[in-house]
């Protein structure tokens, strides 16, 4: 095979479903061949997954295309590629920025990436596939052209071997007014349930522990086969009895549809996790309606108390925009006030990036000023931090259970090697542990106790499980 032991330089911005997308890219050029480089510079291919969820997203980007150029001058056989959302938004207009790009691949495209480098590398310039976009046809061939890409599963290409992602639905129709994902993930599908489940129990046979459902709006997940509807809890009920998995998440979740029969599944399943994310995006009702959000301050909350009657202690995530155009200050107000009366477990929060193509970049003008915007975002994280801190606080000196991820980013800084790093993983509620500890313990589940804490990270240390033999001889 001519691609054999080519190089993949592979970088990934954006959310979960880029990181997942990546891990079946490189799965799939694996068999072409591909093993994996950390830099370009030793590429054949190099492959950027793409984000255009904001502006400056799409910049650094751009940037990090133009930073190419020498490598590309001094090997012109490097094959470079753009994938993700910006490949879709952008399309052509990618190589005529970055005329040296050989390939921009839409994320409902992406089983065609393997052959698409193959016609370049004989002298095929400029490929691009892409899905149809929404004013071009009808929605069952637009539906079509965006295909969901989950070929068979490699735990090698996933960050931690025990943790895996399953696609359970693609794209999104509730076209928030300033978001761009219905553009570039197309049309609200479900994948159908047998599929899911035979995935999930090849991730298991492979030792995922823990499995996260993705979808942009993961709890309206629904698939209909002639009189029989399949929604998210009658998934997480055929999933739950799979051996090996032990944890199950699902992300991201639209607050209307967080329906009580749907927490009382995950309330009745020891499996799933009691965490739960689900983006408000503003406190305020006018602000909400114009992001065309579908539900009032009010249904927020509703749906918070039902979360906090049904699941007692779970912990919940959001996200908020700010500077959302014409937010006033008594609005922005408004979010403060609902992050102290959600008291989210964190909470991401983000200043309105104007998208074109949005309806939000067509209706209203983009009028709050970037200091503005920014001060809104210190001010409200500043409030989010204080309350996870205090959340945290009644961890100390507890003992909980931990799913081990590796070792953690202050590890990777600090160049630790050998088997003694420091570990991180995380509680059944999504809170991050670290500790002193052994790689060896990657993937497993332990007990660690709490002894120290901070707003984003707690620290720990691992309770041994293994009874002492001294301690067994002397009958203790
Ligand atoms: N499907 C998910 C979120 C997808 S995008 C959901 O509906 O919750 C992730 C987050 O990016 C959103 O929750 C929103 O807070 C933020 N976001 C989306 N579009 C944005 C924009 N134009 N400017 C700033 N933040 C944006
Ligand atoms: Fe974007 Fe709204 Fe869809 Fe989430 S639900 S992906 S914010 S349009
Ligand atoms: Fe970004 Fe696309 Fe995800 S725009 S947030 S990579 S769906």
């Amino acid at each position: 095979m001519s691609d054999i032991n080519k190089r993949l330089y592979i970088e990934t911005v954006g959310c979960q479903m880029n990181v997942l997308d990546s891990e079946m890219v490189v799965a799939a050029l694996k068999k072409h061949g591909y093993g994996l480089t950390q830099t370009p510079a030793d590429a054949d291919a190099v492959l950027f997954n793409t984000c255009s969820v904001r502006e400056h997203a799409e910049e650094k980007a751009y940037n990090n295309l133009h930073r190419l150029k020498q490598l590309k001058l001094a090997n012109p056989e490097m094959v470079i590629g753009v994938m993700g959302c910006m490949a879709q938004k952008d399309q052509q207009g990618i190589f005529d920025r970055v005329p040296f790009v050989d390939m921009v691949v839409g994320p409902g495209q992406l089983h065609r990436i393997p052959e698409m480098i193959a016609k370049v590398r004989e002298g095929e310039k400029h490929q691009l596939a892409v899905s149809l976009s929404r004013r071009d046809g009808n929605t069952d061939d637009i539906k079509r052209s965006h295909e969901t890409f989950d070929p068979l599963r490699d735990p090698q290409m996933r960050p931690s071997p025990a943790q895996a992602y399953l696609r359970i639905q693609i794209g999104c129709d509730k076209f928030c007014t300033y978001c761009i994902v219905p553009m570039t993930r197309g049309p609200e599908q479900g994948r159908p349930p047998h599929q899911i489940v035979a995935e999930a129990q090849e991730l298991a046979r492979q030792g995922a522990k823990e499995i996260t459902l993705l979808g942009q709006t993961v709890n309206s997940y629904k698939w209909v086969d002639g009189e029989r509807t399949t929604r998210l809890a009658d998934l997480l009920e055929m999933l739950h009895p799979i051996d090996g998995i032990e944890r199950i998440k699902f992300v991201t979740n639209y607050p209307k549809d967080m329906t009580r029969e749907l927490l009382e599944t995950v309330r009745d399943l020891p499996k799933c996790v009691p965490y739960l994310h689900v983006p408000a995006q503003s406190g305020s009702d006018n602000i909400l309606k114009r992001m065309k959000r579908g539900y009032t301050t009010a249904d927020y909350y509703g749906m918070m108390d039902r979360i906090g009657e049904i699941l007692p202690g779970a912990a919940v995530s959001s996200d908020f925009i700010v500077g959302f155009c014409g937010e006033t200050e008594e609005e922005f107000q408004m979010t403060v006030d609902m992050v102290r009366r959600c008291r989210f477990k964190n909470s991401f929060v983000f200043q309105y990036s104007v998208r074109p193509g949005t309806k939000g970049a067509d209706l209203y003008a983009d009028d709050i000023p970037e200091e503005v915007k920014h001060r809104r975002n210190l001010e409200l994280l500043e409030v989010q931090n204080q309350i996870s801190l205090e959340d945290n606080l009644p961890f100390l000196g507890k003992t909980v259970e931990v799913l081990v991820e590796g070792p953690s980013k202050w590890s990777v800084r600090k160049g630790q090697t050998g088997d003694l790093r420091q570990m991180t993983g995380r509680t059944r509620c999504d809170r991050i542990l670290v500790w002193d500890g052994n790689m060896r313990q990657t993937g497993e589940i332990l007990p660690v106790k709490v002894t120290d804490v901070f707003a984003f990270t707690m620290f720990g240390a691992v309770e041994t499980k293994e009874v002492v033999p001294e301690l067994v001889q002397l009958g203790i």
